[in-house]
Order: structure tokens, then sequence, then C-alpha cells
């Protein structure tokens, strides 16, 4: 073969790859350097290339998706095989080309090996067909690629693995913070139920001293009367004076349950089912509701109406759950009457908030009822989130009714509310009632 027509494939090899490499090549060499009906693979499944339009197509593609890539460099090895057969009409030239560019910062190296057929028609070499493939990494003897699936596969069960205990720890931080919001909700909660259980404290306690200051005024008449002999009255006044002794007892124990209560409310223990007095409890927290109110407040004053259901049994709740439902509800209910108080000004204006519990066939129901400001449409469907508050800053947590509907859920219940805003406010907690198997 001459020198000249071996330095003109050689510029022809040259032209052909500086297509794929350099992006300022321009097309219109294109058809000079290829016959029309070329056919060649490209690197992946979809690239399989017949003629000049659809080998343009493929070029331009790779620039574009060149041009996403950081720092994309491509170099032209010297070709690993120079083959020309038939005559010297045709030639096979085999080489690679080493490409990298940078993804999320990581340098990634492909070797990319590029085979050329060309013929030599009318005094030039045209490219006839070409393969592109990528050499891949493989463990010796892992041709097919086996191995290093299962090792890619391992890797990814690691990352699985990873990503599974980092989500768990932020699952188990998630409920650590929401037992010490929860705790800190049962502390504040108490904080207003303190000036109410003073309050309601100091009713029995005063009973308990009038009547052992009583007692013991006489036991000195009794005594007087065991000396002057008259049997008859000193018995008599051992009735009055056993009497005292059963009030004393009664108060005490009235006074001995406001505290179990106030133990129980903040109490941090997963409470248990109870069957329990709902009628009692809510009266029970209502006064201490109100009474707290009153004891921070000297002006603030509401009209409490009660409607308690006398067919109510004992149903199966967690009571200090329960408790605390009722008692954000009440604490609700007076601010907003409080609120509406001091927006009307209004001799006319009466502040009333009402309970009344119900007793259906297989639900009780408790209504919680006020007349103060009512919650605007806007409003509404916010209340039940975590932390929404319209109180000012100190005043609300926004916890009170999202954890009101948590619990009202584990009792497999509801809580409704209904409401017109500027006029009313009523809440209603329906709870199931266990079929007691009857006999
Ligand atoms: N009876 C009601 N009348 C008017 N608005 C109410 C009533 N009950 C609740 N809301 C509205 O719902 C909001 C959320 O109530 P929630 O009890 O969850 O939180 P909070 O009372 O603001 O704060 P927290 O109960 O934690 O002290 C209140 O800020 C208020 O805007
Ligand atoms: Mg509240």
């Amino acid at each position: 073969m001459t020198d000249q027509k071996k330095q003109l494939l050689e510029k022809t090899y040259q032209d052909w790859m500086a297509l794929f490499l350099d992006e300022n090549t321009p097309l219109d060499k294109l058809e000079s350097l290829v016959i029309p009906d070329i056919m060649g693979y490209g690197t992946t499944v979809e690239e399989k290339v017949f003629g000049v339009v659809a080998l343009r197509d493929l070029i331009l593609l790779g620039r574009e998706q060149g041009r996403n890539l950081e720092d994309m460099q491509m170099q032209l090895k010297q070709p690993d095989l120079r083959r020309i057969i038939s005559g010297n009409d045709m030639a096979i030239y085999a080489g690679e080309v080493s490409i990298s560019y940078k993804l999320a910062g990581i340098t990634n190296h492909i070797p990319l090996r590029i085979s050329t057929i060309f013929i030599y028609q009318d005094d030039v070499w045209k490219v006839t067909h070409w393969h592109g493939s990528v050499g891949v990494e493989t463990e010796e003897g892992d041709t097919w690629h086996a191995d290093e699936l299962q090792l890619k596969n391992q890797k990814l069960e690691k990352l699985v693995e990873e990503r599974t205990a980092e989500l768990k720890q932020s699952i188990a931080d998630l409920k650590a913070t929401q037992t010490q919001l929860i705790h800190a909700e049962k502390m504040a909660s108490l904080g207003e139920l303190t000036a109410g259980i003073a309050h309601e404290i100091q009713n029995p306690l005063n009973f308990v001293n009038n009547f052992s200051e009583v007692s013991s005024e006489l036991i000195a008449e009794m005594n007087e009367e065991l000396d002057t002999g008259d049997l008859e009255e000193a018995k008599a006044i051992s009735v009055d004076i056993k009497q005292n002794l059963e009030k004393i007892t009664h108060h005490g124990k009235r006074a001995d349950s406001i505290v179990k209560g106030m133990l129980q409310h903040s109490s941090s223990g997963t409470g248990k089912k109870e069957p329990t007095d709902i009628n009692q409890l809510t009266d029970e927290y209502f006064r201490l509701a109100y009474h707290g109110l009153r004891a921070k407040d000297k002006s603030f004053n509401a009209t409490l109406e009660t409607d308690y259901d006398e067919n109510l049994k004992k149903v199966d709740v967690i009571p200090q759950d329960i408790g605390r439902v009722i008692l954000n509800l009440f604490t609700n209910a007076f601010y907003a009457v409080d609120e509406k108080k001091a927006k009307l000004k209004s001799e006319d204006y009466k502040p009333t908030v009402s309970v009344s519990t119900e007793k259906t066939k297989d639900k009780v129901i408790i209504i919680v009822r006020d007349n103060g400001l009512g919650i605007p449409d806007q409003v509404r469907d916010k209340i039940f989130q975590p932390f929404f508050t319209t109180k000012p800053t100190g005043k609300g947590t926004g916890l009170g009714l999202s954890m009101s509907y948590d619990i009202i859920k584990t009792h497999k219940g509801t809580l409704e509310v209904d409401t017109e805003s500027g006029t009313y406010t009523e809440f209603k907690i329906i709870l199931p009632i266990k079929k007691t198997a009857t006999p």
C-alpha cells in the first residue's frame, strides 16, 4: 500500500474519532467520512445505528450528555490494532479511548473500546461499520459478572442496613421528644390545677379542723358529766362525738382522693383502664378548672351548668387521661368566655360553660359547651394540630387538643367540634362502652 493511502487511512481514523471526542468538530464532515448505509453499535442497548442520519443523532446526543458532566475529559490512545486486508482495500482499527468525568465530586473512569472497519472506494477511506463497548472491571473468572452483581447486592444491603439503623434512631429520638412533650404538658396542666386543688382541699380541711375542735370540747363536756355521774348525758355526747369523727373521716377521705387524683394526673407511667365514674370525674375537673382560674383571677366569673345522666354506670377508661382531656376542654371553654367578656364589655353577656353526659346503648357522650368566642372557619381545621394555638406566647402550648385527640383515639372514641364564630363552641367526646357479657 502506498504511503499516501496509508496516511489517508490514518487521517480518516483521526477525523472519525474526532467526531466523538471533540465537540467542536463540525458534523457536516460526516458524509465524507462514512458510507451512507453505515451500521454500528454504540455502548448502550438502544444504540444500534443504521445510516448517516441516525449516526448524526447519536453523536449529537453524546455531546449533549457530555455537556452535563463536570470536568469531562477524553483521550484517544494509540490503536491496539491496525489491520489491512482484502488487497489493501479494507482496514480494521481497534483501540481505546479513556474517558473521565466528575459526578457528585467523584471521578469516574470509563475505558471505551472502539473497533472500526474502513473500506477504500473512489480514492477515499470510509467507515462502513463500528462497534463501541465499555470495558467493565470484574474479578478474574467472572466473565458473566455474577460475582460483581453479588458484591453490588451486598453493598446495597449494607447501605439499606445503615439507613434502617439511622431511621430507627430518628424514630427513637422522636419518641423520646414526644414523651418529654407529654410530660411537659402534664406538668403545665398540673400547674393550672394547683390553685383549684388548693381551693378544693381547703374545704374538707376546714371541716376536719372544725369538727376536731368541737369534738375535743365535747370530750371535756363528757368528762364533766361522767364526774357528776350523769351517764345518760355522757352517752348522748359520745354519740355526737362519734358522728363528728365520721364526718372527719369523710372529709379526710375527700382530701385524700383530691391529692390522689392530682398525683395520678401528673404520673408519667402508662395508665391502665379501670371502671370509672365519668360523672364524678367530669364534675371534679369542672370544679378544679373553674376554681383554679378564679384563684388566679378574682374577677373571672362564669355560670357553670351541669346535666349528668344518672344511668351512666362506671365505664372502662384510663381516668387520668380522660381527666386530662376534659380539663383541657374546660380550660379552653373558660378562656373563650373570658375573652368574649373582655371584648364585649357588656353587662348583658353571661359567660356560661356547661357540661353534660349521656349514655346510649353502646356509647357514652360527654359534651362541653361554651357561649364564648367560637372558632372561625379558617382556624377550625387546625385546632387539632400539635402546637396550633391562637393564645399569646406563654398562655398556651397548643398541645391540649392534639393530645386530647390522641387520647380519645386510643380509647377508640371520637372527639368532634361544632362551633359558630362569635356564638358558641361545643366539643363532643364519644366513647364506646364495651358490652359486658350478660349471663
Ligand atoms: N372552646 C373554644 N373556643 C374557642 N376557641 C377554641 C376553643 N377550644 C380551642 N380553641 C382554639 O383551638 C386552639 C388550640 O387549642 P388547644 O387546647 O390545642 O391549645 P391551647 O389551648 O391554645 O394551648 P394548651 O391547651 O396547650 O395550653 C386554641 O388556641 C383556640 O384557638
Ligand atoms: Mg387548651
